[in-house]
């Protein structure tokens, strides 16, 4: 038997009974994807309130790369419930906090002497970053990227690019934030081509301390090693090395949000390996808890002590049933081939991927890194005019035959998978035969062989 089953219509009855108390108790602000109440999840699988089983290809929004309840976590968690649940750090600390910071600091790249801070969220660990390369550096200013998403308090919000919903109505934000392009070469800002352009992009950032800020007012350029948020833009291999060679020439420090590209989602334990790159700082956070809350900023020793005593911390950051989660996470990366396994989920995507935008020309750009991978939808090949309705009916018919997908872009354009990378190839099969009704039914069942729009 498959692992989809749908025993009623999605929503059902009694997913449909909690929306209801939901629109009454929790603020329209906080939106979902999908209706789907959730009742209890393993590996790759959700069940809902109504007993229907979903294939996962969202986990908790890249929370969720190890599996849902993924067994040694659980026990680990377990465990720590029976010692203690909380002291706080800051008055009387524990073992695990120390022994995570000690794994993080030998496991991020970098031969270099590194410390590690922990905290609770993405948002409030770039929060952090922000706030110890400002007191390393002296300097105010902070580049971040165009369709860049750094999380919704407001420093973050700053750093975040997209306007709708994130940012409108949301003003005033913390200053000093400068936006720059991001190597998105489906939708060059130069209009340029990868590699005839050189990495124009990536050295225009000269151009930008001269005519936008001067380097020694900029502390940090900040960016993902690929978009999450903004789309799964992977730029690339060459792109960081030449961006960080500039930021090293101005004594400008180099951040990686790996919040949503880290834990083996790329194939690699963080993304930045992929890209051969060494960044100053390295916030992590997402799939590091293995489905608790939790966050690290990883960063070359003389940068994370800047902050003095008391300067840094939080009442529940580090929290020791998340540190003992982590620690898990982080042997089961050592023992376990997640990285390969990453890689061949991509590939399988990319194969079927590519059949498809060989039918349909909606499918304007594949692409990702490992298992970061997702479909931009365009309803001209010629113009690329985002296809963001079409988008929402997709991963709406998904959701509606049992598949669990998001959509991601600036322009609500892309589909994106983070499904949990223990996921069988028969579930992985499964999911990928409902996406492909529902790009199907988005195109109006007319497979056209549009060999004209290949090779764009
Ligand atoms: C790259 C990136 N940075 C930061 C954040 C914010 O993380 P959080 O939602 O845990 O605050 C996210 C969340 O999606 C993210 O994708």
């Amino acid at each position: 038997m498959g692992a989809i089953q749908l025993k009623t219509p999605v929503p059902g009855p009694r997913s449909q009974a909690l929306a209801q108390r939901r629109e009454a108790a929790v603020p329209r602000g906080l939106s979902h994807a999908t209706p789907v109440y959730v009742a209890r999840a393993e590996g790759a699988i959700l069940e809902d309130v109504d007993g229907n089983r979903f294939i996962d290809f969202a986990g908790g929004i890249g929370c969720i790369n190890m599996g849902h309840r993924a067994p040694g976590v659980v026990k680990a968690i377990q465990e720590q419930t029976d010692r203690f649940l909380h002291t706080c750090v800051q008055v009387t600390p524990y073992e695990s906090y120390v022994r995570l910071a000690e794994r993080l600091n030998a496991l991020t790249p970098g031969k270099f002497p590194k410390k590690t801070l922990l905290v609770n969220s993405g948002a409030e660990a770039v929060e952090n970053a922000v706030k110890i390369a400002r007191a390393y550096t002296k300097r105010p200013g902070i580049i971040a990227f165009e369709d860049a998403f750094h999380g919704r308090t407001m420093m973050t919000l700053s750093l975040t690019s997209k306007t709708h919903p994130y940012k409108a109505g949301f003003q005033p934000f913390p200053g000093e934030v400068y936006r720059i392009p991001y190597a998105y070469c489906y939708r060059c800002s130069y209009s340029l081509k990868y590699p005839s352009c050189d990495l124009y992009c990536a050295r225009h950032l000269e151009d930008t301390f001269k005519r936008v800020v001067a380097q020694e007012g900029v502390a940090a350029v900040i960016a993902e090693p690929v978009l999450g948020e903004g789309g799964f833009v992977a730029p690339p291999l060459d792109y960081f090395q030449t961006l960080i060679e500039i930021c090293h020439k101005h004594n400008v420090l180099f951040i990686a949000d790996e919040v949503q590209s880290g834990f083996g989602r790329t194939g690699a334990l963080l993304a930045c390996e992929r890209y051969g790159i060494e960044p100053d700082i390295i916030v992590m956070a997402k799939s590091l808890g293995g489905g608790l809350p939790l966050a690290a900023i990883t960063g070359r020793a003389e940068i994370m002590d800047a902050p003095g005593p008391g300067g840094l911390g939080g009442t529940f950051a580090g929290n020791p049933v998340s540190c003992e989660a982590a620690l898990v996470v982080l042997d089961q990366f050592e023992r376990e081939s997640l990285n390969d396994r990453a890689n061949e989920l991509g590939e399988i995507f990319q194969k079927r991927a590519r059949e498809w935008q060989r039918r349909w020309p909606i499918i304007g750009d594949i692409r990702g890194l490992g298992a970061m991978q997702a479909m931009e939808l365009v309803r001209s090949t010629e113009t690329r005019e985002p296809a963001a309705e079409e988008t929402r009916k997709a991963t709406e018919y998904c959701y509606e035959h049992g598949v669990i997908t998001i959509s991601a872009g600036s322009y609500g354009n892309v589909i994106r998978l983070l499904m949990p990378l223990v996921i069988t190839n028969d579930q992985m099969d499964e999911g990928l035969a409902v996406l492909e009704e529902a790009l199907r039914t988005v195109c109006g069942a007319k497979d056209q062989l549009a060999e004209s729009v290949i090779g764009r």
